[in-house]
């Protein structure tokens, strides 16, 4: 299977807690431009597309494609389309396959969204965060609760599925704070959702404002007891987890997400996006052997655009994905999903069975894991306590 990932790097402003790579108009500086993106991703993904070809991979039609950001809907929906196109040209797009972009709800209107729609877009993914305007400002939102039900009224209407982002454990936000988003999120009607923990990073702003004192640290009992309040509302409203933090009416999974959870191949394309090769094997060496790789792009706009003008795969760096590190995250990927972790897919021959079993059966007495035809399948007490289950269960395996 493939995908690609179409990163976009720009933003109107910056929300005090994001540290994602992305750009405002002013952080941006010389020699970059958002004018210039859609031909430069364009270039890229040629680039791209040889080096495959020189190393012998011959990638299936994308699956999946999915724009994320940043803000992609920032560019005109014309850009957005014309690298969609080019993808089609390049690996092809199957039949059927999940389009999707993120959208900031300010950042689209019923003719972005149609146009997007007429162009092959299956799916939008707004970034709700929260429906409480006290929250919404404490998160730096420039969006107003309005603007999303607008956005996915739209999307409805021009026959693609909708997704939105939620936050929570903002400062200040209060459990009936996060049950009216919760409950806002499920009047939308929207298929998919996903609800994020605050990540409080040193970096940013509100990690600053934390450091300071300025702003409460969020605390943990209290994000349990929204995990659980969302999981409650979201399943009663048919909406069913099957990721730690995504929820769908079945059937509306994103698949995209999905394929990286199961290992696909992907190509990453845009600044700082990742890429990776599940069978790699090096060119020109006889005795090469075939192994994962991992690489990422140069983060910054400027760069990244000065290394595909000299005609390189902008790529800062990669590295190879050793068979321990292949099953360590399989472990903590499988440990995500409803559909659990498959011990059948996992290197044996480190350890007794017996040791296994025995380590399985005391995660079970501790309510943390349930073990059916061969998977560990996370609880809700597991999912609140992912780390120490992961932990674990590498210890199990001697990671
Ligand atoms: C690229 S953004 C989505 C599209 C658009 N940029 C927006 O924010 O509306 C991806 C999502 O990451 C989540 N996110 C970003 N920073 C986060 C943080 N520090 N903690 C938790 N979630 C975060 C937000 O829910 C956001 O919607
Ligand atoms: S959360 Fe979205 S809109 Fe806000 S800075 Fe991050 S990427 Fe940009």
């Amino acid at each position: 299977m493939f995908e690609v990932y179409v990163h976009v790097p720009f933003c109107l402003r910056r929300c005090g807690y994001c540290d994602f790579n992305t750009y405002t108009a002013v952080d941006l500086g010389g020699g970059a431009s958002r004018g210039n993106y859609a031909a430069m991703a364009i270039r890229e993904m040629r680039l791209v597309r040889d080096w495959q070809e020189r190393h012998g991979i011959a990638e299936p039609p994308a699956s999946t494609v999915f724009f994320g950001g940043g803000t992609p809907t920032i560019l005109p929906a014309d850009d957005l389309i014309a690298i969609l196109n080019a993808i089609r040209e390049l690996w092809g797009v199957e039949d059927g396959a999940e389009i999707t972009t993120e959208a900031n709800p300010d950042t689209v209107n019923a003719a972005t969204i149609r146009a997007l729609a007429d162009g092959g877009f299956t799916r939008v993914s707004f970034g709700m965060q929260s429906a409480v305007p006290h929250v919404l400002r404490t998160l730096d939102r420039t969006h107003t609760p309005a603007n999303v039900e607008a956005g996915v009224l739209a999307a409805e209407a021009a026959g693609l599925r909708s997704s939105v982002d939620l936050i929570y454990g903002a400062p200040g936000e209060n459990l009936d704070d996060w049950r009216t988003s919760v409950r806002a999120a499920i009047d939308l009607g929207v298929n998919h959702v996903s609800a994020y923990a605050l990540t409080v990073e040193p970096t940013t702003k509100m990690g600053r404002q934390i450091a300071a004192g300025v702003l409460p640290k969020p605390d943990d009992d209290d994000e349990a007891a929204k995990y659980e309040i969302a999981d409650e509302l979201f399943s009663a409203a048919g909406l069913q987890w099957y990721e730690i933090s995504n929820w769908a009416r079945p059937g509306s999974e994103s698949r995209h997400n999905l394929g990286y959870w199961r290992n696909v191949d992907w190509a990453g394309i845009g600044p700082g996006a990742h890429s990776h090769y599940a069978t790699f094997t090096p060119g020109g060496e006889e005795d090469a052997v075939p192994h994962s790789l991992r690489a990422w792009d140069i983060a910054h706009p400027r760069l990244w655009g000065e290394r595909i003008n000299a005609g390189q795969v902008p790529w800062a760096d990669s590295e190879t994905i050793t068979p321990e590190e292949s099953l360590e995250e399989a472990i903590m990927l499988g440990l995500r999903l409803r559909k659990g972790l498959d011990l059948t897919v996992l290197d044996h021959a480190r350890m007794p069975s017996d040791r296994l079993s025995a380590g399985i059966a005391e995660l079970e007495r501790d309510g943390l894991v349930g073990f059916r035809e061969s998977r560990v399948v996370p609880t809700l007490r597991g999912r609140l306590l992912n780390d120490t289950v992961i932990e674990r269960m590498f210890a199990l395996f001697d990671l």
